[in-house]
């Protein structure tokens, strides 16, 4: 057992040097961090290449959202560094931009304002109003809200407040797009539509993603690259990168397709040989 998370976590770590430097937006190298005494996870390593949706998949208080914290430079690990763009990164970068589960809108701000107001960051690289405009009408047409422009987020569904964040996003035309749980407050119909949209949508503007998602099904359906996250047994056991798949399933992905039934059954037994739950 033993011998195989070390092989497991060679796996994990041998496609560090697989990829080229001028491919990869993302780099994390030995991460560690905690709060205090309590390890939340330690010896991580990872990268997401230029155009490339990478999922986190694994259990609920694995560690996830604090590792996409301190990849997005929104926290500093303890040790190791993370590079963004070939540069050391300690702050979020503005090529980079965030969805979370919750879509944060302001409520003051209709629909174009909520997509705005991510252009209008000091560190935002500077556009004049026309690129502005333009920017924004693109990210709401894809999304499908074009006639709901100046509708107000108290207005709007779920799903439809989800679209605005992931519009908001998009307009920043940002090299990497990090989402945690972004769909995991919507209904499963809504869910599927948004799982689609957002590949079709990273694909369209040439943007790598990775998204945090407990769901093995959602990372399925929308990974390049699954990477799965665990910890060992006990309460304060850090986590980890346990396991890696690379999905060479052609799109759009059927769920009952032969090889999304295989993948799911490899992930479900990686699972219980790691003793990880999911919920
Ligand atoms: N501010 C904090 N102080 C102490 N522990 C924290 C803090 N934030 C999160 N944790 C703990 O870190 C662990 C990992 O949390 P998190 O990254 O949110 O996991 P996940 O996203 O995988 O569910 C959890 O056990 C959580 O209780
Ligand atoms: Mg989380």
């Amino acid at each position: 057992m033993q011998d195989e998370e070390r092989m497991m976590d060679n796996d994990a770590q041998s496609s560090l040097a697989t990829g080229e430097a001028g491919d990869i937006a993302l780099q994390g190298r030995a991460l560690h961090f905690g709060y205090g005494k309590r390890e939340i996870f330690r010896d991580v390593s990872l990268h997401v290449r230029k155009r490339e949706i990478v999922c986190l998949l694994g259990g609920s208080g694995c560690g996830k959202s604090t590792l996409l914290r301190v990849l997005a430079g929104l926290a500093q690990p303890r040790e190791g560094a993370v590079t963004f763009l070939g540069k050391p990164l300690d702050t979020p970068h503005p090529r980079a931009a965030l969805v979370f589960q919750q879509a944060s809108l302001l409520p003051w701000l209709d629909v174009t304002g909520n997509v705005g107001f991510g252009l209008d960051f000091a560190r935002q690289p500077a556009i004049d109003k026309t690129t502005r405009e333009t920017r924004i009408t693109k990210a709401i047409e894809a999304v499908g809200l074009r006639g709901n422009e100046r509708a107000y987020p108290a207005q709007l569904s779920g799903g439809m407040a989800q679209r605005v964040a992931l519009a908001r996003a998009l307009a920043r035309e940002p090299e990497l797009l990090f989402a945690d749980e972004p769909f995991s407050a919507l209904d499963a119909i809504t869910r599927a539509g948004m799982q689609s949209l957002l590949v079709e949508l990273v694909h369209r503007w040439h943007t790598a993603v990775l998204l945090v998602t407990h769901d093995i099904d959602e990372a399925i359906l929308v990974a390049d690259r699954i990477l799965l996250m665990g910890k060992d047994e006990g309460p304060n056991a850090p986590g980890r990168i346990v396991r890696e798949w690379t999905l060479d399933i052609a799109r759009p992905r059927d769920a009952h397709s032969s090889d999304v039934v295989e993948l799911r059954m490899q992930i479900l037994a990686a699972l219980r040989e790691l003793q990880i739950t999911t919920d």
